[in-house]
C-alpha cells in the first residue's frame, strides 16, 4: 500500500525518520546515552581488522562505514564489492572479522563472500533487512536494520537504516577498543538521537525546491556528483540512484579526483552536483567547485547554512540543509539526493518502482 504517495519509492523516502528511529532504538539506550550490548556479538576489542563486502547501495553504505570504523575505532577496514571480494583470494586471518551488508540477505555474490570468509575462520556479522534470509542464517551475529519491507527497487530507507546500524556498531567498536571515551559515546549517541527529527525537517523543507530543480535536471544527459570524506560514498550513491531510475548517465567521484580526469568533461551540458556540508573538508571541496565554475560548469550545491554563507560561487541551485554533526551528515544528506533522483525520474516518465532491467533481489552472480 502506497498510502497517499505516487510510488513506493516516495513512500519509503518519507518513512525514513520513523524507521530510523525504530532501528536506532534497537541499538541505542537513549536514556543512558549509550550503545546497547546487542552490538557486542562481534567482539570488536581484539580485532586486527574488519573486512566488509556487499553490492550496490549496500556496498556504498559499507564504504561510509569504513570511514567511521577507521576514525572512531581505529579499526582497519578492507572493503570491496562482493563480486570482486569473492574471487580476489585476499589473505584473511581469524583475528579479523567480516561484515556483510544486504537488504534482501539473498544476494549471491555477498553470500559467496560470506562463505569465503567463514572458510577462512573469520567471525561473520550480517547487517540485513530480511531477518529470515540466507545471509542472516549463515552469520554468527545478525544486526537487523529494521527498515520494514522495501518495495521500490531503488534502495532508500534500507540505505539510511544500514548507515544508522553501522554508525552504532562503529561507536560500540570505539568503546570496546578504548578509542572513544564514555563522554565521546554520549556525544555521538546524542547526535544519532537528533537524527530522525532533523530528517523530517529536511524532508519537508527541501521538497518543493528539489522538485522544481528536477525538472531542469531531467533535460541533461550526463551528471557528475562530487564529495569528500563520507560525502564521497554519498556522491557515488547519488549517481547510482539517478542512473538506475531516471536512466540519465551519472558518475560519482571523490572531489579530489576531479583534476585527474573528469574535469575534461566539464562544460555547460554536464551539471556537477557537489555534496559539501561545512565539515573538515569544506574548503578543499569549494576549491574543486571553483575549478568547475571556471570551466563554465553548472553547479548544484548541496550544503548547510554555514557552507552556503561561506561560498560566493554562482550556482544553478543551492540546496541548504541545517548544520548537523559530522556523524549524521551522510543520513541527512541522503534525503536531497534521493528526492532529486526520484523527482527527476518522475519528470522523465520512467517506471520509478520497477526500473528496466533491474530486480530487487539478485540471487544469481
Ligand atoms: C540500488 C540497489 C542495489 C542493491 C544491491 C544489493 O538502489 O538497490 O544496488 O543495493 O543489489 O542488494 P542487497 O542489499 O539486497 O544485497
Amino acid at each position: 500500500d502506497k498510502g497517499n504517495h505516487r510510488h513506493f519509492m516516495e513512500k519509503e523516502i518519507y518513512e525514513q525518520p520513523e524507521v530510523i528511529s525504530h532501528a536506532l532504538s534497537h541499538y541505542i539506550d537513549f536514556a543512558n546515552h549509550a550503545v546497547k550490548p546487542v552490538v557486542d556479538d562481534l567482539d570488536f576489542s581484539k580485532l586486527r581488522g574488519l573486512a566488509i563486502s556487499a553490492c550496490g547501495t549496500a556496498y556504498l553504505a559499507g564504504l561510509v562505514g569504513k570511514y567511521w570504523f577507521e576514525r572512531y575505532a581505529r579499526l582497519p577496514v578492507e572493503i570491496d564489492v562482493a563480486s570482486e571480494f569473492r574471487y580476489r583470494e585476499m589473505p584473511l586471518s581469524p583475528d579479523q572479522a567480516a561484515l556483510f551488508i544486504s537488504q534482501s540477505g539473498e544476494t549471491a555474490d555477498t553470500l559467496a563472500s560470506l562463505r569465503y570468509c567463514r572458510d577462512n575462520g573469520l567471525k561473520i556479522g550480517a547487517v540485513v533487512n530480511v531477518k529470515e534470509s540466507t545471509i542472516a542464517r549463515e552469520a554468527d551475529a545478525v544486526f537487523p536494520i529494521l527498515a520494514g519491507p522495501e518495495i521500490g527497487v531503488a534502495s532508500t530507507k534500507a540505505f539510511t537504516c544500514q548507515l544508522a546500524v553501522l554508525a552504532s556498531l562503529a561507536i560500540a567498536a570505539g568503546r570496546a577498543r578504548g578509542t572513544l571515551t564514555e563522554a565521546d559515546e554520549r556525544q555521538l549517541v546524542r547526535h544519532l538521537a537528533e537524527m530522525p527529527r532533523i530528517m523530517s525537517q529536511v524532508l519537508n523543507a527541501v521538497q518543493p525546491q528539489i522538485e522544481a530543480l528536477s525538472r531542469e535536471l531531467s533535460k541533461f544527459k550526463d551528471v557528475l556528483y562530487l564529495g569528500r570524506g563520507t560525502s564521497y560514498p554519498l556522491a557515488l550513491e547519488g549517481a547510482l540512484k539517478l542512473k538506475e531510475i531516471s536512466y540519465i548517465h551519472a558518475e560519482g567521484y571523490a572531489a579530489g579526483e576531479l583534476k585527474h580526469g573528469p574535469i575534461a568533461l566539464i562544460d555547460e551540458n554536464m551539471p556537477v552536483i557537489v555534496i559539501a556540508p561545512h565539515d573538515r573538508f569544506f574548503e578543499k571541496t569549494v576549491s574543486n567547485m571553483q575549478e568547475v565554475a571556471a570551466r563554465g560548469g553548472r553547479i548544484i550545491f548541496i550544503t548547510d547554512d554555514k557552507g552556503a554563507a561561506a561560498s560566493k560561487l554562482e550556482t544553478m541551485a543551492t540546496i541548504v540543509l541545517p548544520e548537523v554533526a559530522e556523524l549524521i551528515s551522510p543520513m541527512v544528506f541522503s534525503i536531497p539526493i534521493q528526492l532529486l533522483a526520484y523527482h527527476t525520474a518522475v519528470f522523465m516518465g520512467t517506471d520509478v518502482d520497477q526500473p528496466r532491467n533491474l530486480a530487487k533481489s539478485v540471487t544469481v552472480e
